[in-house]
């Protein structure tokens, strides 16, 4: 079972190629199509400038989507890219209001927290007499933004499924929950977590030209070219890549037969082989089967290993790497997460093996992607007399925490670029950089007219 398992997730360097030139096309195939009948919805962002580093003033945002949800307030100094102070607070989201509750419960569980959090604003923050407090508000869903600060969502992602938010102005639904708790607060920017990472970036180092979430789920957003824009000639486009597939994806059984069990059966699948949701379950579908087929764990299968979810990835992240002559954070990690006691250090050799296989997979895949979009921009070569590095904002648990998995990304894409493209193209950590990223966006949408220093 290993062995074919290893077999079919193959990522030979001509296949991580023939990925990422399907992804370019794909890519060209979305901006050309009106209405996002492509399989990359390639969604304009409505951000044609990006922070120039002299924005200034209070400014809150929120951050729906990823791991937890987190409130933040950044004051912002106004000169060359400076954060006075920044506060942030982060809660889960119950499970029941991810699915099972209506689009108005999920709205008031945000501003409750937001209006807790307001009334902690202290020292060091400073809101202009009479003025109004503005939000950035990092949505980290497919949404088709009407303008910077209005948008449809388009369907949920990762778990969520709260059926009558779909089709509705997000940014409505906040305002009204926003009147609800009495917050006197307006909604200047809604993005992204790829643009509020991309944003964030730029404002810190001006070689930013896209950004890669690699989290829950995961995507990218990047900097295109667009004649239409007066101002700059630019366009930052959230691709929505989660949803990528190409007949050359290495998908297995076990992909098949999550895919089969998910919320949104056939889609974002490129998603389900790479991102943090999923890499742990999928461990655990190949675990199950060896043991239903192969009594890996004796003859009885533990029940737990049935339940969909119980290997997460942080989990499977401490027993790929464990380096423990005999590897006693496996064994620890089975008896607490499945109940399974008495194994040999070969069937643990076995367990590291399948998670090496799942996070080298994602990883190169993901890097298959990056090349993609290097592509698309025309930076996967080095022209002469172009010294402009190539940045590229990264960020998310999965890419944050997991080492072997960042390491393989990285050494895979200098592998596919080679040496002399690899030395201009940058993968930079974006540590939260979202939060910080929505705020200076709101800056730019501010009603207020700039406070010159
Ligand atoms: C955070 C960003 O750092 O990373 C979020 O602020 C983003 O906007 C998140 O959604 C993704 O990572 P994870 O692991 O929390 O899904
Ligand atoms: C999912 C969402 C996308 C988000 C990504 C990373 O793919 O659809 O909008 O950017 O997760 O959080």
């Amino acid at each position: 079972i290993l062995k074919e398992f290893e077999e079919k997730c193959a990522t030979p360097i001509g296949k991580l190629r023939q990925v990422a030139d399907a992804m370019t096309a794909e890519m060209h195939a979305g901006l050309a199509s009106e209405g996002g009948s492509s399989m990359f919805k390639m969604l304009n962002s409505h951000v044609d400038n990006l922070p120039s580093g002299d924005e200034n003033g209070l400014f809150y945002a929120l951050d729906l989507g990823g791991t937890n949800f987190r409130v933040l307030r950044v004051q912002l100094g106004g000169r060359d890219g400076c954060v006075v102070k920044q506060e942030f607070t982060e809660v889960s989201v119950p499970h029941e209001l991810m699915t099972s509750a209506t689009s108005s419960e999920l709205f008031d569980f945000i501003a409750k927290e937001l209006a807790r959090f307001i009334d902690t604003e202290g020292e060091g923050f400073i809101l202009p007499p009479g003025s109004q407090r503005e939000l950035g508000f990092t949505f980290s869903f497919p949404v088709k933004q009407l303008s910077i600060a209005s948008g449809n969502l388009i369907k949920w992602t990762k778990g969520f499924s709260i059926d009558d938010a779909v089709g509705k102005d997000v940014v409505v639904e906040l305002t009204k929950a926003l009147d609800r708790q009495g917050i006197d607060m307006r909604v200047a920017a809604l993005v992204n977590d790829t643009i509020g990472t991309l944003a964030g970036g730029k404002y810190l180092n001006n070689d930013v030209a896209a950004a890669v979430i690699l989290g829950t789920g995961t995507n990218a957003a990047y900097v295109e070219r667009a004649h239409a824009i007066p101002k700059s000639g630019e366009m930052v486009i959230n691709m929505e890549w989660g949803n990528f597939w190409s007949s050359h994806l290495p998908v297995t059984e076990y992909d098949q037969a999550l895919d089969q069990d998910s919320l949104s059966v056939g889609e974002q699948i490129f998603e389900k082989i790479i991102s943090g949701m999923y890499l742990g379950d999928i461990v655990r579908r190949v675990l199950c089967k060896m043991a239903e087929e192969a009594v890996f764990f004796g003859d009885i299968v533990p029940p737990k290993l049935k339940t969909p979810f119980t290997l997460r990835t942080p989990e499977m992240s401490a027993i790929h790497h464990d380096t423990s002559a005999n590897l006693r954070v496996v064994e620890r990690k089975l008896k607490d997460i499945f109940g399974i006691t008495g194994t040999s250090l070969e069937t643990r050799r076995v367990i590291v093996d399948v998670c090496n296989i799942v996070a080298t997979r994602g990883a190169r895949l993901s890097a298959a992607g990056i090349l993609g979009i290097l592509k698309k921009m025309g930076k996967d070569t080095v022209k002469e007399g172009d010294k402009q590095r190539t940045v590229i904002a990264v960020d998310g648990g999965l890419f944050e925490h997991y080492t072997e998995f960042r390491s393989c990304l990285e050494s895979t894409l200098s592998e596919l670029l080679g040496d002399e493209v690899a030395r201009t193209v940058v993968i930079e950590h974006a540590n939260d950089g979202s939060g910080t990223g929505a705020a200076l966006l709101a800056a730019c949408h501010s009603q207020y007219p700039k406070v010159e220093e």
